[in-house]
């Protein structure tokens, strides 16, 4: 059931074929590239997307905008303290501000860090400080259509074996990401949680949640986890996220607001090191690169998102919205995750090999029926791995209505139909970081 109505519309619309057609060759297909005013169903990315509530906007108004000593910053303490759990916060511009402090403190050259999946961002965080990032996904975790509940988790075995092979010394820090964006938005159990808590005790090593989707992820230990069906939402993240020492978090996803993270921990000594690093790199303490109202906004929102009827909805409309898809044929990783429905563009295109870049094909065939911007998440953005071919449409949070999906489900449809006609890309250029490449690099299609 929605548990909200809309008080703020912004008006979008749908270019002619022939503008969507001249937009695509001038952004080089690479959808990164678009102006988003030419964009109709913009499914890029569920971070600070979405639609702030009432009660934020309130806040911002009443953001107390200090270099020092802010009272929006007590209201972002108090509101951490009380739905995750820790006493400790340090405010950062964003998700990766967070991970550049933290991971910035705890690793050194030649270290190792075990993650169930890194992020990108992580990922990159991870190598800037000359350690070497490893994911330790479960078995299954990247078979598209099986039914497990918690394809998210973090593998203790496959992190068990890198330990035998490099050594404990070398591993000062395990990740778990909840949920698991780069394995399709998948859960994470707390039964996980607690045994690479141990694992942690058993190696030394700090044990941090990346918490950027924790709300989502608490709604599927509810629905999926008998220990904790009834549970209430923050009850569940408070345990969860309870065994940790530490977490990053992004404010853009379940902290409900357009900006903004930060670092909380109970551990006095840490939160000292990270404050000392944030105020290199973010800014003083009390507002680490957000402005005051950013701070007020996301307050609000942490607590917004562990509301029952809020969790509740968003699970189900990203349900719902992988329902249209299916009935409508279109290939997809099952179970769908919590912010967004991932298609398997090898399934969809078969006809074209990973070389030809079938997720990023698919990309731009969304855009050009339709206006739908997804992001390609496959051969073309992690270049020289066995990753599947996948497509993810993440869904911001309170922003769009039932019609935008079936617009897009009806328009996945008609690109399936006419799939034999859809050609295959190749880079015409590429930055020098291969890494990133797909949020800069030029493609064209392939002519036969
Ligand atoms: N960790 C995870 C799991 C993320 O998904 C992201 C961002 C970050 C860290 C970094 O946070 O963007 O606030 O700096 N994910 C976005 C996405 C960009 O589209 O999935 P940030």
């Amino acid at each position: 059931m929605v548990a909200y109505k809309t008080k703020v519309a912004e008006r979008i619309h749908l270019p002619s074929r022939d503008r969507r057609e001249r937009a695509l060759a001038e952004a080089g297909y690479n959808v990164f590239n678009l102006d988003a005013e030419d964009v109709f169903v913009d499914l890029l990315t569920d971070s600070g997307t979405g639609a702030m509530s009432d009660a934020q906007w309130a806040a911002v108004m009443r953001g107390d905008e200090s270099y020092a000593g802010s009272r929006s910053f007590d209201d972002l303490e108090s509101a951490v303290r009380d739905v995750m759990g820790f006493s400790r916060v340090v405010p950062t511009h964003q998700g990766r501000g967070a991970e550049n402090v933290l991971y910035g403190t705890l690793l050194s050259e030649g270290d190792v860090a075990l993650n169930n999946t890194h992020f990108d961002t992580t990922r990159a965080h991870v190598a800037n400080q000359g350690a070497d990032p490893v994911d330790c996904p479960v078995e299954g975790a990247h078979d598209l259509a099986t039914d497990e509940p918690f394809k998210g988790n973090f593998s203790l075995e496959r992190a068990r074996s890198v330990v035998d092979e490099v050594g404990a010394e070398r591993v000062p820090l395990v990740i778990s990401t909840i949920t698991n964006n780069s394995t399709a938005g998948q859960p994470v159990s707390v039964e996980n949680t607690r045994r690479v808590r141990d694992f942690a005790d058993e190696i030394d090593a700090t044990f941090v949640i990346d918490a950027c989707r924790f709300a989502e992820n608490a709604g599927f230990v509810r629905r999926r986890e008998d220990e904790f069906d009834g549970a209430a939402i923050d009850e569940i993240a408070r345990e969860q996220l309870g065994y940790a020492d530490a977490i990053v978090m992004s404010g853009k996803k379940d902290g409900m607001a357009n900006a903004g993270g930060f670092v909380a921990t109970d551990d006095e000594a840490l939160f000292e090191r990270c404050k000392q690093r944030a105020i290199l790199y973010e800014g003083f303490p009390t507002y680490g690169g957000m402005s005051g109202r950013d701070v007020a906004a996301l307050a609000v929102g942490l607590r917004e998102a562990v509301e029952e009827a809020y969790v509740a909805d968003r699970i189900d409309g990203v349900r719902a919205f992988a329902d249209l898809l299916e009935d409508a044929g279109v290939p997809i990783y099952t179970p769908p995750g919590g912010h967004a429905v991932y298609l398997d563009a090898g399934a969809a295109l078969p006809h074209l090999d990973s070389d030809e870049f079938p997720g990023q094909a698919l990309v731009c065939e969304l855009y050009r029926e339709g206006g739908v911007r997804g992001v390609e998440l496959g051969s073309f953005a992690f270049p020289d791995t066995d990753r599947p071919e996948l497509v993810r449409l993440a869904v911001p949070r309170r922003t769009y209505h039932t019609e935008h999906f079936e617009h897009v489900a009806e328009t996945a449809a008609t690109v399936i139909e006419k799939r034999e006609s859809v050609a295959g890309l190749e880079i015409t250029s590429e930055p020098e970081n291969r890494e990133l490449r797909h949020f800069t690099a030029d493609l064209e299609p392939l002519s036969d």
